[in-house]
């Protein structure tokens, strides 16, 4: 199977069309790298961070010539971030993919009345994916336009085609994005159907005829059937999947040394998705219990071992109606995501289900078992595999809120950016919990670019920290017209970096860039990129996005650091789903604190605008001297930021205590960007 890098996507026929991804110059993301972590550091760490950063940005220094190589590089490459970064975000990560890399599209939950409800539920999901998969055979969808900020600019449509046809292979390294491209043979087109933890092969093109919904029905009922019979236990495979990305490596080359297994491994690797049909949970059902169950399965003793985590494509079918789809995120961002599967709901909702007119053909072939050899070796894996993951979801704090005071509507209302509005609950939110700033990401779509996937928007901000600071600091007493001044500051600040990021000129691709251009080159790491700033810059505890849907579904995913939060939003007319998550046991995270603090933000913010109740005025959001003012007094008042939250006056404590005082986090660069 070929590797799917810069080469696969020689042939886009929307993509060579869009300009290639520009380099913003050394000095704009230095000086930008500066002014995002001025606040967040202590002053002596800063003002060493600054020296660090001047003599790496000198006239015929270091950054120069990185510099020069990395605008060499923009010359030959279609986009020359996007191999360092797909390998920066996802290959070389090797945390297990549950919970900490894929995220899940949870459906509304399906009312089955009885086991054949959700095996004809599947059945019409995946006639959907069938005539959705015409469409991209035919490199046919239709083009996407951006919406919101510089709306009206064609979006690169590459994503789409790696839905259902790329695999993400374990390395003991780094992992590796395959497509599943072959010009000898036509590939077999079949979907892999998991049950109580067996995996199935549903051939979905029999004798050049693609199976109808009857025949699917009939198929999937043989599946049912089959894995309810087997008499030996089966051993859980899938559960390897689920393992850290080292461990995985090194169990799927025991399970290749039996012809059998691979066999199996390979008819897995080629297909087109999975449809895991799950056991009910028997917890009781609510958007926080559904969204953990898409994100992790419920653990070994539930749904754990019926998936196949490197398969970009999960669909979720749970006899109790709980379903979604969990992805592998690698190939595609979550708004791709969203495009496919609004189709597929849309598609089950406009298209009837067919099962009672269309005729099955009588005489298909059974479905195939995949059978595995299983070594005590790989037993001995299994069980380790299993203890990891019963971790992982006794340690997932999931909390899914569902905000209804408002939406964008009102935002839109006070003519304000309702991403960015969010954007300043979210570090309002966070400064109530926790009493200071932290670096924040917020993933934005370079779409506009050939082979664009996203850079970050860093929403932790000076402005902001100067809003919250005023909506929470007791010794401040502004005004409401002088809070109000500040919100609206925060959130020109916040739209000027996402129309910034969204053009191609944010920071954190191109200092990925030059460091990793630094290494290809072989010479010492750069002082920057061993700062401890650096670190802090990267060690992301609000992880955020935005993933907005026309239809009734969210998106969830966990957090990318220990001590952190993964925050997803879904803003909808008039009002916001949130999906919150962090780790039990991180001493200083709590999500439901966080969604109390937010609930609290957002009503606090309406309120004042209410009272406020004016229009935007211009000149008034330009030099405004009460805004200039709350900045310099922030910057010069650092140690007290860095404080734990145990030492602060009682005047300057956040309004809601979490678990513990919090201190600073900087630990080892495990997973630092969604
Ligand atoms: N006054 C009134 N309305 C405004 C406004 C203002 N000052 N500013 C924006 N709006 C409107 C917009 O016109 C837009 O209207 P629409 O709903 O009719 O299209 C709406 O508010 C939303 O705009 P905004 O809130 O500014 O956000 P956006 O849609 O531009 O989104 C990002 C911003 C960063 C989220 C978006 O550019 C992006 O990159 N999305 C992808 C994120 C992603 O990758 N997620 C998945 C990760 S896996």
């Amino acid at each position: 199977m070929p590797i799917l890098n810069q080469e696969s996507f020689k042939d886009s026929a929307s993509g060579d069309a869009l300009p290639k991804l520009p380099l913003p110059t050394l000095s704009e993301t230095l000086d930008r790298y500066l002014r995002c972590m001025k606040h967040l550091l202590t002053e002596q760490q800063f003002n060493k961070t600054q020296k660090i950063v001047k003599q790496f940005g000198a006239p015929g220094g270091v950054g120069e010539l990185l510099q020069s190589k990395l605008a060499e590089r923009r010359g030959k490459k279609t986009n020359w971030v996007y191999d360092y970064w797909l390998n920066d975000m996802y290959l070389n990560n090797r945390l297990a993919l549950p919970v900490n890399s894929s995220p899940a599209m949870v459906f509304p939950q399906q009312n089955f009345k009885a086991p054949i409800d959700s095996l004809r539920f599947s059945a019409h999901l995946i006639s959907g994916i069938l005539e959705y998969k015409t469409f991209l055979d035919a490199r046919a969808l239709p083009l996407d336009y951006a919406r919101g900020q510089l709306s009206g600019t064609p979006l690169c449509m590459e994503q789409y085609y790696c839905l259902f046809t790329s695999y993400r292979l374990p390395g003991p390294d780094r992992d590796t994005l395959v497509a599943q491209e072959s010009s000898v043979m036509p590939e077999p087109e079949h979907i892999i159907v998991a049950c109580k933890n067996q995996f199935f092969v549903l051939d979905v093109v029999i004798n050049f005829r693609r199976l109808n919904e009857r025949d699917l029905l009939t198929q999937l009922e043989k599946i049912a059937k089959m894995a309810g019979s087997e008499d030996e236990p089966v051993p859980p495979i899938g559960l390897l999947t689920s393992d850290g990305r080292t461990e995985w490596a090194e169990a799927r080359s025991v399970l290749m040394r039996e012809s059998t297994n691979r066999d199996s491994l390979d008819m897995i690797e080629r297909c087109l998705c999975l449809v895991c049909l799950d056991e009910a949970s028997g917890t009781e059902q609510s958007d926080t219990t559904r969204a953990a169950m898409m994100l992790h399965g419920g653990g070994p003793s539930m749904n754990g071992g019926n998936r196949w985590y490197d398969k970009p494509m999960q669909f979720i079918v749970g006899a109790d109606g709980c379903c979604g789809v969990v992805c592998e995120h690698s190939p595609f961002e979550g708004i791709v995501l969203v495009q496919c599967t609004e189709y597929l709901l849309k598609y089950m909702i406009a298209s009837p289900s067919k099962l009672v007119r269309a005729a099955s053909v009588s005489e298909l072939p059974a479905p195939r078992r995949l059978r595995w050899k299983c070594s005590p070796e790989i037993q001995k894996l299994l069980s380790s595999s299993a203890d990891k993951l019963h971790r992982v979801v006794n340690n997932l704090d999931m909390n899914v809120h569902k905000f209804s005071d408002y939406g964008k509507e009102f935002i839109k209302k006070q003519k304000m950016s309702p991403d960015a509005y969010i954007q300043v609950a979210l570090q309002l939110a966070y400064y109530r919990c926790h009493g200071r700033p932290v670096s924040t990401y917020e993933s934005a779509s370079t779409r506009r670019f050939q082979q664009g996937r996203v850079d970050n928007i860093r929403s932790a901000t000076p402005e902001a920290l100067a809003f919250v600071r005023a909506m929470t600091d007791r010794k401040l007493i502004p005004s409401d017209m002088e809070k109000m001044e500040l919100l609206r500051c925060a959130i020109n600040a916040q739209t000027k970096y996402t129309v910034l990021t969204i053009t191609g000129m944010a920071i954190d691709n191109h200092l990925l860039g030059l460091r990793e251009v630094a290494r290809e080159m072989k010479i010492e790491k750069p002082e920057i990129f061993k700062d401890k700033a650096y670190l802090i810059s990267n060690h992301f505890i609000l992880s955020t996005s935005q993933v907005p849907t026309t239809v009734e579904m969210f998106c969830c995913y966990g957090p990318v650091v220990p001590n952190g939060y993964g925050a997803c939003y879904n803003p909808q007319s008039d009002y916001i789903i949130f999906s919150v998550s962090s780790f039990h046991d991180s001493l200083q995270t709590c999500s439901a604190q966080f969604v109390k603090c937010l609930v609290q933000g957002l009503q606090d913010m309406m309120d004042l605008c209410k009272r406020c109740n004016c229009g935007p005025n211009p000149s008034e959001q330009r030099n405004n001297p009460a805004v200039e003012m709350q900045i310099q007094t922030e910057t010069k008042d650092k140690t007290s930021q860095r404080t734990p939250d145990s030492t602060k006056s009682k005047q300057n404590a956040p309004e809601v205590l979490v678990k513990s005082p919090e201190t600073t986090f900087v630990g080892p660069r495990i997973q630092e960007k969604r």
